[in-house]
């Protein structure tokens, strides 16, 4: 897909990965819808950055686990901005919980924003979109899915399901619209996470370091411009995943 001109939408766009993804996709060219829910000030600070490489952006806020129907948020766009032809869920949380002590709450809040909201948002994209145009669909998730977490059960659940979805959409939404994910190793240090919990982290790396961001936007235009990929889902693990023992 050429991305000069083309609209799209990010969650959680406002900082952290998800500004580095509102980045890549403005240097490309994209004018951006950018979600965002509590960080009104870095989204906006994001926003001016983006818009400093000639991208328009309009920021949306939403809490995405009340979003019941996500269609008003691909409607009445302004003149200046086209359909949307990408989506990028990023939004996620990451609560600390074990099957034994799971609450139903805590649960549903969790499945809410990782799950729920990514697949109501894709749905809404995708009846959205002019019948003429190509789209994609770009998840991000956590290869930990496949060497779950011990102590975060509900967030590795979700991101499971979130790839099982990224699957499944692909194959119902092929051939207009493709549907692809980003498996997220040690790209950043949880926020508030200690130094030594993240050199502990980093210790099972074989690549020896974090990604950074700017590697999960470089994935995204990766994946958004190949227009033969769909129902792939790219791990950025530094080769964590190939880690024995
Ligand atoms: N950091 C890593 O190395 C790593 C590793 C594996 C996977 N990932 C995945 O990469 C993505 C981004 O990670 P990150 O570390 O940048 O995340 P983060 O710093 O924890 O930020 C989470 C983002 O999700 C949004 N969000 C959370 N709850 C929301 C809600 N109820 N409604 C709407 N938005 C909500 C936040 O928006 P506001 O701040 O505006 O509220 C924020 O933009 C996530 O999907 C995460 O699971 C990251």
């Amino acid at each position: 897909m050429n991305l000069q001109g083309t609209t799209a939408l990010v969650t959680g766009g406002g900082h952290r990965i998800g500004r580095a993804l509102t980045l890549a996709l403005a240097a490309a060219g994209c004018n951006i819808i950018l979600h965002y829910n509590r960080s009104a000030e870095p989204a906006r600070l994001t926003a001016a950055e983006a818009e400093a490489l000639g991208a328009r952006i309009l920021l949306r806020q939403v809490d995405l686990s009340h979003l019941q129907d996500a269609r008003p948020l691909f409607a009445d766009l302004p003149p200046d901005f086209g359909p949307v032809q990408v989506l990028v869920n990023s939004a996620a949380i990451f609560p600390k919980d074990k099957l034994a002590d799971l609450t139903l709450d805590g649960w549903s809040q969790t499945f809410r924003v990782n799950l729920r909201s990514p697949i109501l948002l894709t749905q809404a994209f995708y009846l959205a979109l002019p019948q003429e145009l190509p789209g994609a669909v770009v998840n991000i998730t956590d290869w930990r899915t496949e060497r779950p977490y011990l102590t975060h059960f509900s967030y590795t659940v979700s991101k499971g399901a979130l790839d099982a979805f990224t699957r499944t959409a692909a194959i119902q939404l092929a051939p207009r619209v493709r549907v692809n994910g980003i498996a997220l190793g040690a790209i950043l240090p949880p926020a508030g996470a200690s130094e030594a919990y993240w050199q502990q982290v980093l210790a099972t790396v074989p690549l020896q370091r974090g990604g950074g961001a700017d590697v999960v936007g470089q994935t995204l235009l990766y994946l958004l411009g190949n227009d033969f990929i769909t129902g792939e889902i790219i791990r950025l693990s530094g080769g964590a995943h190939l880690k024995q023992g």
